[in-house]
């Protein structure tokens, strides 16, 4: 055993970080007892309801609402087919990759190769860094549609620069203009997912933008976080757990036997909420609304019972990932699609947070305390 003593300077606290406080930020604001979710101090419940995902977008990167004519600015800047579209090259090289590449290696491999081509890619001022945000925003729903199309076999729909940025992405992976719903609803469930505190994949972000690397290196961190199943893969695992539940009259028995079990409960919990997260019940609206338009609510139906039995039993209760999916699937998106739409959103905060952290930088570099050995002696390899 280690002599721990020997690292007695370091403070030891919860595991995984819990209750850490490693910044201040204004950014992003979460109550997890009155299930509360404010960005820049707005809540999240009234730009749901009120705002668009550029005028977030726009509201996380500058601190405040546009006016007329800054949002004009900056829609016309996310729309256009320059800040849109992927080089050439990106396209033949994504042509190159098995079929079966998950979208979310597509996205996270794609959006590091698109610095190469980015032609700020070795300035990290500000200005360079909002026009970079510009276009990783603007790219990722091409990238994620482009791989959507060529893994099927077709070609890539090029983006259409009078829709906005939910209307666009539904047309380029279908090549047909979504219905009103479809587009609001995907508006909204951007707006829902485009920040959120220190994350994990927004903390990643962070720790790669304060080495003072790029941007695009940062993103990149993001979306290997945001992959994983206890983040923002656990959308795709809802979807799965649906799939395997099949019929609303099965749900009840089988979420039982899953909670018996002791399985953990994808879309449920949460670090932070200690309430049904905020942003679960106008997803769920979302769904049903969809539901209702494809006249198939199973999806629905399925989560509200699981959702019962899960908060009567367990207390814990529904996050964002529980009815994102069933609102996605309602649009005839693959399942394997729901983490990359996450990342579509998310890399607005991922840049808000990199230019917080530019503006005032310190390296982070917290402490392990170790328990390993400290006397080991090195024998050769002919002694072993
Ligand atoms: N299913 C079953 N049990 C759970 C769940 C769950 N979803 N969430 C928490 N618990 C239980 C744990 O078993 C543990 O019980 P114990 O103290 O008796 O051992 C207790 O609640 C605390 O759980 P932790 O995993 O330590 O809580 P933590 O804060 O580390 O985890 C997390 C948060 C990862 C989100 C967790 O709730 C979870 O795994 N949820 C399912 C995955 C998921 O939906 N992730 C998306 C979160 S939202 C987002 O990232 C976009």
């Amino acid at each position: 055993m280690a002599d721990t003593a020997a690292n007695s300077q370091v403070n030891l606290i919860k595991a995984g970080l819990e209750d850490a406080v490693v910044s201040t930020s204004e950014i992003c604001f979460i109550d997890g007892h009155k299930g509360r979710l404010l960005y820049r101090g707005f809540d999240v419940d009234d730009l749901a309801a009120q705002s668009t995902f550029e005028e977030t977008v726009y509201l996380l990167w500058h601190g405040h609402l546009p006016t007329k004519k800054e949002l004009a600015a900056h829609v016309k800047a996310l729309s256009a087919t320059a800040s849109r579209r992927l080089p050439s090259k990106l396209i033949a090289m994504l042509r190159q990759f098995p079929k079966k590449t998950t979208p979310m290696e597509i996205l996270r491999t794609g959006v590091s190769a698109l610095s190469a081509f980015d032609p700020d890619a070795d300035d990290n001022s500000r200005e360079a860094t909002l026009r970079k945000s510009v276009r990783l925003t603007a790219q990722l729903p091409t990238l994620v549609a482009a791989w959507e199309r060529i893994r099927r076999g077709r070609p890539p729909v090029a983006p259409n620069p009078k829709l906005n940025l939910a209307a666009n992405f539904l047309y380029m992976m279908t090549g047909k203009k979504p219905t009103p719903l479809a587009a609001k609803t995907f508006d909204v469930a951007l707006i829902l997912h485009a920040d959120h505190e220190f994350n994990a994949s927004t903390f990643a972000a962070r720790v790669t933008a304060a080495t003072l690397s790029d941007v695009h290196s940062a993103v990149v961190s993001g979306i290997g976080a945001l992959k994983g199943p206890l983040h923002g893969g656990a959308n795709e695992q809802v979807m799965l757990m649906v799939d395997k539940i099949k019929d609303p009259a099965k749900a009840e028995g089988w979420i039982k036997k899953a909670m018996a079990d002791k399985a953990r409960l994808m879309g449920f919990g949460h670090r932070v909420y200690r309430v049904e997260d905020p942003r679960a019940k106008h997803l769920r609206r979302l769904a049903t609304e969809l539901g209702e338009q494809i006249d198939n609510l199973s999806y629905v139906e399925i989560l509200n019972t699981v959702a019962k039995a899960v908060t009567a039993e367990k207390h814990i209760y529904p996050n964002v990932d529980l009815y994102s999916g069933a609102a996605y699937r309602a649009m005839g998106i693959s399942t394997d699609q729901f983490t990359p739409i996450f990342a579509m959103s998310r890399v607005a905060g991922w840049t808000a947070h990199v230019l917080e952290q530019h503006g005032n930088n310190r390296l982070i570099r917290p402490r392990s305390e170790y328990i390993g050995a400290t006397e080991a002696r090195y024998v050769p390899l002919s002694e072993r």
